[in-house]
């Protein structure tokens, strides 16, 4: 994927995509890499070229809580770059994936210089606020079946006229996306396929439109 291709920087002009992809460096990383880390100091922003990766908190048991799974054409680590403050999350390559990875200094640049980065930034933050409203409401409103069911929903796609959830996670990840363990997810699963709510393939989960957003 060409910086151009990155709705972040669609909008900019040759000579000013040039200036950037002349800095921006390529990196590579294996599935579950720690990318960034909460708390470190940062230089950098990523644009992600191909992969997936999670975007989470996590306490010293190693206790997570995933916050976000980002793909290609999605960017993180623009929080620290605009407030000067250490990175607020850590992010972990979910599968191989690539990045262009931008300067301080050129992002700040782009970002002064271009109103229209500036417009999809805060787009994409405002976005992001939305989604992390729905898991407060979440954490704090819903029981675990809710959230999974919710989880579930949010992450499907139509495929062939079915609802399918077929981004490769494991239980654990659904776990560490709605605040349980994984044998209460494990069991949740069950539960809602019992109900013929959920069909649990190999490697996909297929949703019956019934499934209702908060059960
Ligand atoms: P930064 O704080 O520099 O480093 C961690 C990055 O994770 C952060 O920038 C954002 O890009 C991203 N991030 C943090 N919180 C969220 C969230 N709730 N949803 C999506 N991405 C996030």
């Amino acid at each position: 994927m060409l910086l151009r291709n990155i709705p972040l920087f669609a909008n900019l002009s040759d000579s000013e995509l040039a200036q950037i992809s002349a800095e921006a460096s390529l990196k590579q990383y294996p599935r579950n890499k720690v990318i960034l880390s909460e708390g470190e100091k940062s230089d950098s922003l990523y644009a992600i070229v191909a992969g997936k990766v999670k975007v989470l908190i996590s306490d010293e048991d190693g206790k997570e809580i995933i916050l976000a799974i980002l793909g290609p054409g999605e960017f993180f680590g623009e929080m620290s770059l605009i407030d000067n403050q250490p990175r607020s999350a850590t992010v972990i390559s979910m599968e191989s994936s690539s990045f262009n990875v931008i300067s301080h200094g050129d992002f700040m640049r782009c970002l002064t210089g271009n109103p229209q980065i500036a417009r999809t930034i805060l787009q994409t933050m405002a976005k992001r606020l939305r989604e992390a409203d729905k898991k407060i409401e979440s954490l704090a409103l819903l029981d675990v079946y809710g959230r999974v069911a919710r989880t579930l929903l949010e992450l499907a796609k139509k495929q062939d006229g079915k609802l399918v959830v077929s981004q490769n996670l494991s239980q654990q990840d659904i776990a560490n996306m709605v605040g349980a363990s994984r044998e209460m997810v494990n069991r949740i699963l069950k539960d809602l396929a019992h109900g013929g709510y959920i069909k649990v393939e190999s490697k996909h989960i297929v949703i019956n439109e019934t499934l209702p957003s908060s059960l």
